[in-house]
């Protein structure tokens, strides 16, 4: 069975596709690489031992797009593509809906005129309301977004549910919650562009000597420590919950979310303090100011993908450290030789 992966060369369509790979599915990638590296998808093949058929498009562009459906027999699809740099949202709202919307709705066009019923989307936990009590369960209120980013997502979620209602499609909406770490190899992981946003990979640029020190963004929070607790997630863990929802897409039609989380709230100095640990290596920081938009604490309650994916995040906070360390050190300027 082949399935289409739009943005399959970023962050986590790469380790989707090596996770998808190796449980027999074929996989065909269309990124414009806009955000990535086609060296991404090279190392895939590496590491599977597998090609991928990879097309450079913007998936917004319908002819491109028609010819990938035409060209293979595509039985689902996994939506990565789009933007997703939160800050860049505030400044350029037009772009973020502009390219964000018509992406989805350009793919799901081309799904309803080629007969395809299976859609995996990338949501986000940034889609609950900032007032929800924790953990957070997938019946909560959304719409408490903060940024354009957070509301396209919010957005795509309304577009693919009523789609799904008017064509018989399946479709599941993932929740992620904060993908962390990179594949054991270190051949594929997180390259983000400039300076990192993310803790994770700022901290492991500050471990490879390229920035000096890490900024803890406050120490005054209502939380254990005083600083920001997250629901970190390993990469291979997220990867391998697209592969259980593909499966649950097979064999449920209408509308179905769950939160991709590993259910449990980890502090900003406790990921410093692990990281130092697992890598034996000292990560110099400081307190400053809160983060604008920042809120203290979130976490997923993962009973529902559990109960109905039959998945559950297997990887610890150690592991997601170690494999993001061993990824910065091999390549100290991503897919940049
Ligand atoms: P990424 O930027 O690494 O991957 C996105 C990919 O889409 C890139 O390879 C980029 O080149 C490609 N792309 C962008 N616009 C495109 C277009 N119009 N046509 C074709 N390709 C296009 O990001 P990621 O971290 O892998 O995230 C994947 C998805 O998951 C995104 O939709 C993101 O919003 C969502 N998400 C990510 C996180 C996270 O923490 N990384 C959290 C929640 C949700
Ligand atoms: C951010 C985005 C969110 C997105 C998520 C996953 C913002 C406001 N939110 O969330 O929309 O879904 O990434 O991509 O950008 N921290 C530091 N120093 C740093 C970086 C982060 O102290 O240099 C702290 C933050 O204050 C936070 C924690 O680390 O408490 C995690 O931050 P980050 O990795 O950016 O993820 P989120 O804030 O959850």
């Amino acid at each position: 069975m082949a399935v289409l992966l739009t943005g399959g060369a970023g962050y986590i369509g790469s380790h989707t596709a090596v996770e998808l790979l190796n449980e027999g599915y074929e996989v065909v990638i269309a990124d414009d690489l806009s955000n990535s590296s086609e060296e991404a998808i090279r190392r895939v093949e590496k590491i599977t031992g597998k090609t991928v058929s990879f097309y450079r498009c913007d998936v917004r562009e319908w002819e491109a797009l028609n010819r990938i459906f035409a060209d293979n027999s595509i039985e689902a699809v996994i939506h990565f593509a789009g933007l997703k740099a939160v800050g860049e949202s505030v400044r350029e709202p037009l772009r973020y809906y502009r390219v964000n919307l018509d992406a989805a709705m350009t793919v799901l066009e081309g799904m309803q005129t080629h007969g395809v019923k299976r859609f995996v989307f990338s949501s986000s936990a940034t889609v609950y309301g900032a007032e929800c009590p924790f953990p957070y369960t997938e019946d909560m209120e959304t719409g408490g977004c903060t940024n354009p980013y957070g509301w396209t997502k919010f957005m795509i979620e309304q577009i693919v549910t009523d789609t799904a209602k008017a064509t018989g499609m399946s479709a599941v909406l993932l929740r992620y919650f904060n993908p962390v770490g990179a594949h054991p190899s270190g051949l594929i992981g997180e390259d983000p562009a400039g300076i990192p946003n993310n803790l994770m990979p700022f901290v492991s640029q500050v471990a490879v000597g390229k920035l000096k020190r890490l900024n803890i963004f406050g120490n005054d929070y209502p939380t254990p420590d005083g600083t920001g607790v997250r629901d970190y997630i390993h990469i291979v863990d997220l990867a391998k919950g697209h592969v259980a929802a593909l499966v649950y897409a097979e064999q449920h039609t209408g509308t179905e979310v769950f939160n991709l989380g590993r259910g449990s709230g980890v502090s900003v100095l406790e990921l410093v303090e692990n990281f130092e640990r697992a890598n034996d290596i000292k990560i110099p920081y400081v307190f400053t100011e809160r983060r604008e938009g920042d809120i203290a604490e979130c976490w997923a309650d993962t009973t529902k993908a559990k109960e109905l994916l039959g998945w559950t995040a297997k990887l610890g906070l150690e592991d997601m450290c170690r494999d993001s360390w061993n990824w910065q050190r091999q390549n100290p300027n991503g897919y940049d030789e």
